[in-house]
């Protein structure tokens, strides 16, 4: 029977019995345990922190003694002083084990540590990054034994880590032997490999115990926006999140006239690829100034994007995808060098991961979102749609999982709105309607208060009410049709069919005046017939895309609803349905998942084994493609009424009692007057 003391750890429950003297980093290894280290237990980068406990375990069966570890030594006591160490903390590698010892990993030492996400039905993100940081020592060279320092620094590698072999750029050599000697043959090196790598590669290296961190940039390139979270690689941490404008917007505001640009414009497509890339350097640079950090500490970005930002961010010309049958150049993820794609503002050996594309339609965006919300995990019937100039489209549970995109356009970003302006301080972003009164009140983005409570005019007073962004319109249009200001076709009444003198005309149609500071010098917010028709149209090809899905999956209709984007996180669930943005369910089973494309982008960041897991879920997803299927024009047809003329909406009947008076744009009552304009600009 063995009398060696019993270590147990927590919280992984990992046991064993080790010989007095074994230092606790050590048994951690040996139990499997995860347990950080970056000095390889040399007692100077305090990763491997630990904190023991003492007296009765019952649960463990084992009685703790003050003196069942090591007494705190001197590397300790160095550390504590230059650094401090919170009370009750050990380092792993310097207390050795001297009895039966209860032993807690606090999440900050976990090698695999989760990253909690805020919202409720987030899913965690384990780290386990591509590139990671390695202290070694490595021998000095020696006249009789002549090897290069490469060699010596691989070797180190080897034996210290366990890293068969490392390849290094010509850049990175260039670098290697002034560091190694200002290090005095110690160094830190950042060792990347990827999931498809058999060989390892370093992309950095400092002199002795590099303290400064590593990043990564996730990045949700979209055809409006391109926004970037600046992740610490150790952690998981957001540093920082920063966004801008798409510069192509200039050479066409959605995906297919930027194709047409580049069919029409020979080297259209290169100059869009360097305008794009520019805007990524820019990003870059502001990033790392906003979290403090030196750019070239970013050794890894991943881009999620869909198939024609894909395109052109490579430099290829997407001139395939205007037209059937939507060939992309490769489907699959691709890993590369970032100074290949002209990314120079980051470290120059930074790695680039592009998530794989489901389709020539529907892209890595929408298989980040996949790797984000699991509708493949899913036991019911889940509808994920990502919200944006395309939306990607979802539907599916553990039997199988389909996708689409489907081309919203701009609207529901408050593009083509005619007070229409992106979410900024002085948007409105709420609105209800009274229906009895037909007054509206508001709140703008700035501020908590409603227009009509007090206080309101002295917190817009700096900001204005400037217009109405996305989220703002899609309330406005539904509260219009709860009120009664909009037949179910979309006409606006006038002002004597609806009782309101805000139902003002302008040419043959109405707008409904929403706010009007105009004798001031202040805007004039209405919502016109335009705006109406434009909203129709996006929600109808949102509508349709979901629909064409279910059909595919021989539904009516689904058990849940979660609806995605950066502006998904800002939509009224209820007036999202009023609209008929989204399929009839219950409201409480319609949820908001934030940026989802973004968040699959972060996983895929920090995490390879989701490389792997998305690059094997994608080729099981079902692609459905909306452009060549007789069905969306029909559903897109019927899905133009508020919410819908022939699909039922019990669910949102239940909760909402819907009008139904028919305009006509003349002014007088026509009942058939919503039948003439529907159809597909
Ligand atoms: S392993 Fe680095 S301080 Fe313990």
């Amino acid at each position: 029977m063995t009398t060696d003391p019993l270590v147990v750890f927590t919280p992984s429950g990992k046991r064993g019995h080790f010989p007095v003297g074994t230092p606790v980093l050590t048994a951690a290894r040996q139990l499997g345990v995860d347990l950080d280290s970056v000095c390889g237990g040399r007692g100077i980068c305090s990763k491997c922190q630990i904190t023991p406990s003492y007296g009765e375990f019952p649960k463990h069966g084992v009685t703790v003694s003050d003196d069942a570890l090591s007494e705190w030594n001197a590397v300790e006591q160095r550390y504590d002083d230059k650094r401090g160490l919170k009370t009750g903390r050990r380092l792993g590698c310097q207390a050795t084990v001297q009895g039966d010892i209860v032993i807690d990993v606090p999440p900050e030492s976990q090698v695999h540590r989760q990253v909690v996400r805020k919202a409720a039905t987030a899913r965690a993100i384990t780290m386990d990054p591509a590139t990671r940081l390695y202290f070694v020592v490595v021998e000095e060279p020696d006249m009789h034994s002549p090897t290069g320092d490469l060699e010596r620094l691989e070797r180190a590698l080897r034996e210290q880590w366990h890293i068969d072999a490392v390849t290094a750029d010509l850049s990175l050599m260039s670098k290697l032997q002034p560091v190694l000697r200002k290090g005095k043959w110690e160094v830190t090196v950042a060792v990347h490999k990827g999931h498809k790598d058999s060989v390892a590669k370093v992309v950095e290296i400092w002199p002795g115990l590099h303290e400064s961190g590593l990043y990564g940039l996730a990045i949700d390139l979209g055809s409006t926006t391109i926004a970037a979270h600046l992740t610490d690689l150790e952690t998981g941490e957001v540093k920082a999140s920063s966004g801008l404008m798409n510069p192509q917007i200039r050479f066409g505001e959605d995906l297919m006239s930027r194709v047409s640009y580049s069919m029409m414009n020979p080297g259209g497509d290169q100059e869009m690829t360097k305008a794009v890339r520019e805007a990524i350097n820019d990003l870059s640079t502001s990033i790392a100034e906003e979290a403090g950090i030196d750019a070239d500490l970013i050794v890894e970005t991943v881009f999620v994007c869909n198939p024609v930002m894909h395109h052109l961010l490579l430099g290829l010309d997407p001139v395939e995808l205007g037209q059937a049958p939507f060939a992309l150049a490769t489907s699959e993820s691709m890993s590369l060098p970032a100074r290949e794609m002209d990314l120079t503002k980051m470290n120059p050996r930074a790695q680039v991961y592009i998530l794989p594309c489901i389709a020539g339609h529907v892209g890595a965006d929408c298989a980040a979102v996949a790797l984000s919300e699991e509708p493949g995990k899913s036991e019911d019937l889940v509808l994920i749609v990502d919200v944006g100039t395309n939306a990607e489209i979802l539907l599916g549970n553990t039997s199988r999982v389909l996708a689409c995109s489907s081309p919203t356009g701009p609207a529901f970003e408050g593009a083509q709105i005619s007070s229409g302006q992106r979410a900024a301080p002085g948007a409105i972003e709420r609105i209800e309607i009274d229906p009895v009164t037909k007054e509206p009140r508001f709140r703008i983005i700035g501020s908590e208060k409603w227009s009509d409570e007090d206080g309101f005019d002295q917190d817009v007073a700096t900001t204005g009410i400037t217009g109405i962004c996305g989220s703002g319109i899609i309330e406005a249009v539904a509260e219009m049709r709860i009120a009664g200001l909009l037949d179910e076709s979309g006409l606006i009444g006038s002002a004597e069919q609806t009782g309101t003198t805000r139902c003002v005309p302008e040419g043959r149609t109405h707008a409904y005046l929403i706010h009007d500071a105009s004798a001031e010098g202040g805007p004039r917010i209405t919502v016109t017939q335009g705006d109406i028709r434009a909203i129709q149209l996006a929600k109808s090809a949102l509508y349709a895309g979901a629909r064409l899905l279910m059909d595919v999956m021989e539904v009516d209709k689904v058990d849940r609803v979660v609806l995605a984007g950066a502006f998904g996180a800002h939509i009224s669930t209820k007036h999202a349905m009023v609209l008929g943005m989204i399929p009839d369910a219950p409201l409480d089973k319609v949820s908001s998942a934030g940026n989802a494309a973004g968040t699959g982008a972060r996983i895929a960041l920090c995490n390879i084994t989701a490389r792997s897991e998305i690059e094997r879920v994608v080729r099981e997803i079902t692609k459905v493609e909306t452009a060549i299927e007789p069905k969306f024009q029909d559903h897109f047809v019927a899905a133009n009424a508020i919410p819908h003329k022939t699909d039922p909406f019990p669910e949102l009947s239940q909760v909402v009692n819907l009008p139904s008076p028919t305009f006509n744009s003349a002014g007088g009552a026509d009942e058939k007057s919503g039948r003439r304009r529907r159809r597909r600009s």
